[in-house]
């Protein structure tokens, strides 16, 4: 039987748990939802959700991985043998496959923008047309995203085989430090350019009458994907914890470290976004791949500028498809017995496969890029059905799970067991079983509704 890995050190969790949870969430999704939904007033909104539903949810998660040692089903079975609370494990692990599908799909265009940025594609005059025209001609490439889909894969699969210590952990040490400079460098060239203050005060500056309830509800869907939770991601990553690790700490970091890339992406995006008249912050998806371009080959250095941004892009969604990869596989190790190299290849070859549909998603006149009913392209419906819906009801049992099945006061004993005394104990059991499961439930049943 494989030994199962560990975490070097504290330090190890944090990187590679905020490696999780820093990816497309934060430099993709959060600023082009923040374009839709107001700017700073959603800025707003989300970080109070990321500190509240969102902290208190994933010390949840860590204390039960960390407790059992376990992947996500076995960690329900261990607690509850015999009892159907294993579907919820079930439910993580499956979610991650799905989400691993898609997500690598749009992880493969940050390779394919890359190298354009690199080949001085960006760098002629654009204009939103011509780049719009890029775009499409682009991802509806079908044998390209095939090829990008393939590396991000096997990418992907590679690190995970190396297993915990010599895979994931060793090129998170790399990465997120690479990733982290990056970042802080373009924030401070973004606000930097001439006229940045215009896009500074969409962005910072909040209008209290954009908060309404649609926007309260995107804030939090958008924590819940943005730190990896409702799944087992960070549950699957406590269990490779060591005893003397003091986990609130641990949770901060990462939850703090995830906030503070979101704002910075944003930071880079919207005053470099408002130096360019005509563009609009509202362009949903695309903003990324479509407006960006445009902006860097209007401002000096863009060339450089755009290769760095795509680069890191890329970086981070790699930190993060490791970490989808990782929950079906530690639950092959775990539960059935596999080794872990040909856990990561099957269930890359698995997340391979239920991609391809996705690829097509993009292609316009093809039966994915339009379902007929649901009238959504498949890559939108995959990310609502996984990447919200599935991960708010995760998320919801879990709460309740940790609340009040397996109590949250044995959660605390778990928490406490490195010998330093959590202050915010009764709070945070508090948060557990009485804010967050009626708020999950009440989201849970608006998606639905609005969609
Ligand atoms: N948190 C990742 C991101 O922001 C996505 C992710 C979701 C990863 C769920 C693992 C589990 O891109």
């Amino acid at each position: 039987m494989e030994k199962r890995g560990g975490w070097g050190s504290k330090m190890a969790f944090i990187l590679a748990a905020s490696g999780s949870a820093i990816g497309l969430g934060n430099i993709w999704r959060f600023p082009y939802q923040t374009g839709m939904n107001g700017g700073a007033a959603f800025v707003l909104i989300y970080i109070i959700a990321a500190f509240t539903v969102g902290l208190t949810l994933f010390l949840a998660e860590v204390s039960l991985g960390r407790a059992t040692k376990r992947n996500p089903v076995g960690a329900f079975k261990e607690k509850r043998p015999k009892s159907p609370w294993f579907l919820v494990g079930i439910l993580g692990v499956f979610t991650a496959v799905m989400i691993l599908s898609y997500y690598a799909v749009i992880a493969g265009w940050t390779v394919g923008y890359s190298i354009k940025a690199i080949k001085g594609d960006f760098s002629k005059t654009l204009t939103k047309a011509s780049v719009q025209k890029m775009f499409l001609s682009f991802s509806s490439n079908t044998g390209l995203n095939f090829l990008l889909l393939l590396i991000f894969i096997s990418l992907t699969v590679i690190v995970v085989s190396f297993g915990i210590k010599g895979g994931i952990e060793k090129l998170t040490k790399i990465l997120m430090p690479v990733l982290f400079i990056i970042l802080v460098y373009l924030a401070i060239k973004s606000v930097s350019f001439e006229g940045a203050s215009k896009g500074l005060l969409f962005y910072l500056k909040p209008d209290f009458s954009k908060i309404n309830s649609k926007v309260v509800l995107y804030a939090i869907t958008q924590a819940f994907f943005s730190l990896s939770l409702g799944m087992g991601t960070i549950m699957t990553y406590g269990s490779y914890l060591s005893d003397s690790d003091y986990l609130p700490s641990s949770a901060l970091w990462v939850v703090s470290l995830d906030t503070f890339v979101a704002i910075m992406a944003g930071l880079i995006i919207f005053p470099t976004l408002f130096t360019v008249p005509g563009m609009s912050p509202a362009q949903g998806p695309s903003l990324v791949f479509v407006i960006l371009p445009v902006v860097f080959s209007k401002i000096s250095g863009g060339a450089i500028f755009g290769s760095l941004f795509f680069f890191l892009l890329l970086i981070a969604a790699l930190t993060s498809t490791i970490s989808l990869l990782e929950v079906p596989v530690a639950y092959l190790i775990d539960e059935k017995k596999w080794n872990r190299k040909k856990a990561a290849l099957a269930v890359g070859l698995l997340s391979f496969l239920f991609g391809i549909p996705s690829i097509f998603a993009n292609k316009p006149g093809n039966f994915f890029n339009d379902i007929p009913f649901i009238k959504k392209d498949f890559l939108s419906i995959m990310d609502f059905v996984w990447g919200n819906i599935s991960l708010l009801v995760g998320g919801f049992f879990i709460a309740i799970f940790v609340g009040y099945i397996w109590k949250y006061n044995k959660a605390l004993k778990e928490i406490n067991k490195s010998g330093k005394i959590f202050k915010f104990g009764k709070l945070w059991g508090f948060f557990l079983r009485f804010i967050l499961p009626p708020i999950l439930f009440i989201i849970i049943l608006s998606s639905l509704l609005i969609k």
